[in-house]
């Protein structure tokens, strides 16, 4: 039989880390196969599970294995304030491309084209969860289930589905690209199939990208602000889209099958 150990050096190579509680709660919560989960305090990280998600309790009490100090921080990078850290299976790009494609889409797909802040794409992978998003997609060099992306999202990319396409390649669907020049986006009904694009921090949308847009739409910003942070812009823009069903009739969210944090 084999130890914790073993079975993270096993997976290590293909897995994605899941670092902390709340990643690993939040992957457990959206189905992720999560081969080995260690924590240096066992009955700490129950008693969280306890009082924060408690419709995961039984499933991790089954996973974590208590390691000691050392043995955890030789295991990850950083180690987590929780002391608990996990590995999970990335899903097949088969299966992410299947969900990208499938029709009628219910809710918009987020692109980020081009982006180079890690921190933010796992903001925008957060916030697609959130509002049940039917997935992101980054263009450019980034990749989107980096460790450090996958920090920035809590371990939500379980939650929607997490891809990287060339911009000839994107979804089908009505293209709104989000640039300070483009008309008032509160003059418009975002549609639940839209590919919703964001540009690059650094030089905002590709030309490619902006050939390709059906409609350039700008969030309201005061003169003399040049641009909003490209998470924040995602948000708002999520929001809008969220807001602005039939008059009176706001999309309803998916709650979570079960209490938790
Ligand atoms: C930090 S901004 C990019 C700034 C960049 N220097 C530029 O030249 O556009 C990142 C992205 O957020 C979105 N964004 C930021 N502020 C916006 C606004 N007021 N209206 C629409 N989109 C905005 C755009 O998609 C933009 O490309």
């Amino acid at each position: 039989m084999t130890g914790p150990l073993d079975r993270w050096r096993a997976h290590a190579e293909d897995a994605v880390l899941l670092d902390g509680f709340h990643a690993l709660k939040h992957a457990l919560r959206f189905g992720a196969e999560v081969p080995v989960a260690v924590t240096t305090d066992r009955e700490a990280a129950l008693a969280l599970a306890e009082e924060l998600a408690v419709d995961v309790r039984d499933t991790l009490a089954g996973l974590l294995t208590e390691v000691s100090g050392p043995a955890y921080a030789a295991l990850v990078p950083r180690p987590h304030p929780t002391g608990v850290a996990a590995l999970a299976v990335r899903p097949s790009r088969a299966a992410g491309l299947a969900a990208l494609a499938r029709t009628p889409r219910t809710a918009p797909v987020v692109v980020l084209d081009n982006p180079r802040n890690l921190g933010n794409a796992g903001a925008v992978i957060r916030l697609a969860a959130g509002f049940g998003a039917t997935g992101v997609v980054t263009t450019g060099t980034l990749d989107p289930w980096h460790p450090a992306v996958v920090r920035g999202g809590a371990g939500l990319h379980f939650a929607t589905t997490v891809e990287h396409l060339d911009v000839g390649d994107l979804p089908a669907g009505p293209l709104f690209a989000l640039d300070p020049e483009g008309e008032d986006i509160r003059g418009t009904r975002l549609p639940d199939d839209a590919v919703l694009a964001f540009g690059s921090e650094r030089t905002g949308l590709s030309a490619e990208l902006r050939a390709r847009a059906d409609h350039l739409l700008r969030l309201p910003m005061r003169p003399q602000v040049s641009s909003y942070n490209l998470a924040t812009s995602v948000a708002m823009t999520l929001y809008h889209w969220s807001a602005s069903g039939a008059p009176g009739a706001a999309r309803p969210l998916r709650r979570p099958s079960a209490p938790g944090r």
